[in-house]
């Protein structure tokens, strides 16, 4: 356990308070243990004490008596102060808190505490940290009271605010909402300029290139955002390390159609191969010439498959199907495919160099960031095909624009790009891309570039909103963090 001067120390809202001013409230301070779902206090006690949350989470709950039942009104997490209102104005508590994990509190009788900091001594800078921490509270809950009336409370609805979203989002969400949930849909992208958008909101829904690094999470945060439901099954783009600091919650949708992603990345295969793009417009241009347009059988032919999850089974699946010897690489081998006809496993670098076709279905991690570089390039055959349809980051742009100009990659199918969040799912027609490398690759006539669209189709976006609206029912039902079904795996 910490010891209290040592605590008080580290309270983000005391970091501008003198020490000999801290030294003076911290021997009068009670260490105290909760265990999960113990009461703190009941809203209508007159609990003299004033709390600081050393660790763990309570919940704060209030009574509302049209619904006969507590509602709940947000988390508190650790280096929060639980009273400060009641400290200055003794009266009754206007909540319910309990732990909702095993909690460590540090308390100190409210009366004590407004006599040392009114009291002798030089306390004008711990009474300022007070004040804008009780200034900042007193506006989180007009928010929340603002929030409760018209969805939560009035309508019985849920409000939860959805970026990032379009068209087709917000038709599905609508369409597949049973009614629980009051969306409110935001064109722009998750950031931590945005994220006061969400304010009153206690969850919201992100997609792939929401920014969700520290200081999304923290404005989050401040606003009272407990839960990010992620639309998409990758998760990279969440500093999970800080939103578990936090105590925020995290859930993905595991699988939605894998066959969506699966056959996308086959259709840049064939179009590729068989310059499907380029014959298209030069018939709508009346050249009906063939020269340029030679193509190679998929039958028989080798391709490489990183990565045998959900999606890239389902692209073993259909490249045996055409016929091709496939060519499996993956740190933990699927015993389902593995004893196929057709289907083997090897290293990495055997993939590399047997491969006319690669195509990329591992996640984005710290072992798969560029994992096509200039060094596995080299090992790949003259010409080969690239396909990624998984993350940006897996390739090194500028060693595959290299590999492009020597002719060492013959073409390359990417969904994704390293550098994509300034640009995909936006429209750039009437402006300039000002991204030089992304510029370039869309110079070579054998590189096909699609605006991560491999998830969408009818069946992955019904998917993604049921999948979505689960993990948002349970996390407004109590689950919290781990519990959560489609929870993302912190660490
Ligand atoms: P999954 O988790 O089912 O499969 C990933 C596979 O990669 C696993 O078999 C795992 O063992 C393997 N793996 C992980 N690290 C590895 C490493 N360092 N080396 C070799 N193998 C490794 O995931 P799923 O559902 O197949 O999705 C794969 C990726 O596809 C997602 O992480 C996401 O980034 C991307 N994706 C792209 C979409 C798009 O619209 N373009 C849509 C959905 C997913």
């Amino acid at each position: 356990m910490t010891d209290a001067l040592t605590f008080l120390q580290s309270l983000p809202a005391l970091q501008s308070a003198r020490l000999e001013s801290l030294s003076q409230f911290a021997p009068h301070l009670q260490q105290r243990m909760f265990r999960q779902g113990e009461l703190i206090f009941k809203e209508g006690d007159t609990d003299p004490w004033l709390y600081f949350v050393e660790a763990g989470v309570c919940e704060a709950l209030k009574r509302n008596e049209q619904m006969g039942q507590d509602v709940w009104l947000r988390d508190i997490q650790a280096f929060e102060i639980i009273g400060l209102t009641s400290a200055f104005r003794p009266k009754p508590r206007s909540a319910t808190v309990l732990a909702k994990t095993d909690v460590q509190l540090f308390a100190i009788d409210h009366e004590l505490f407004r006599n040392i900091l009114l009291g002798e001594g030089s306390h004008s800078e711990t009474l300022r940290c007070f004040f804008d921490h009780f200034a900042k509270n007193v506006r989180r809950k007009n928010k929340q009271v603002a929030a409760l009336k018209p969805s939560k409370v009035s309508r019985g609805k849920y409000p939860v605010a959805v970026f990032d979203s379009k068209s087709y989002t917000a038709e599905t969400f609508c369409r597949e909402n049973s009614g629980a949930f009051d969306f409110q849909f935001f064109d722009t992208r998750l950031t931590a300029e945005t994220a006061s958008l969400a304010e009153g909101f206690p969850a919201v829904v992100g997609f792939v290139n929401d920014d969700l690094g520290k200081g999304t999470l923290q404005a989050l945060h401040a606003v009272g955002v407990e839960a990010i439901a992620l639309r998409c099954a990758g998760f990279n783009n969440v500093d999970l390390k800080v939103a578990q600091e936090l105590g925020m919650s995290v859930t993905r949708v595991p699988a939605y159609s894998p066959h969506a992603v699966a056959e996308h990345s086959l259709a840049l295969m064939m179009a590729l191969n068989r310059k499907t793009h380029k014959a298209y417009q030069r018939v709508r241009d009346g050249n009906f010439r063939l020269e340029g347009l030679v193509g190679f059988d998929f039958h028989g032919q080798t391709v490489g498959v990183v990565g045998t999850g959900k999606i890239g089974k389902c692209a073993v699946h259909i490249l045996r199907g055409l016929g091709c010897r496939v060519l499996c690489y993956d740190v933990t081998p699927d015993a389902e495919i593995q004893n196929l006809p057709g289907v083997e496993y090897c290293d990495f670098d055997t993939l590399l160099a047997q491969s006319r076709v690669i195509s990329l279905y591992v996640p984005l991690t710290p072992d798969t960031v560029h994992l096509i570089d200039a060094e596995a390039i080299e090992k790949m055959q003259d010409g080969v095909m690239l396909i990624n349809t998984s993350r940006g980051g897996l390739v090194e742009t500028k060693a595959l624009i290299d590999g492009l100009k020597s002719k060492k990659i013959g073409s390359a199918g990417l969904d994704v790009y390293e550098e994509e969040s300034a640009y995909f799912f936006e429209d750039f027609s009437e402006k300039t891309i000002d991204d030089d490398v992304l510029a370039r690759l869309l110079t070579f006539h054998n590189v096909m570039v699609t605006s991560h669209q491999a998830f969408l189709t009818e069946e992955a976006l019904v998917n993604i909103a049921r999948s979505t609206q689960d993990s948002l029912k349970e996390f407004f039902n109590g689950k919290r963090g781990q519990e959560l079904t489609n929870a993302v795996p912190f660490g």
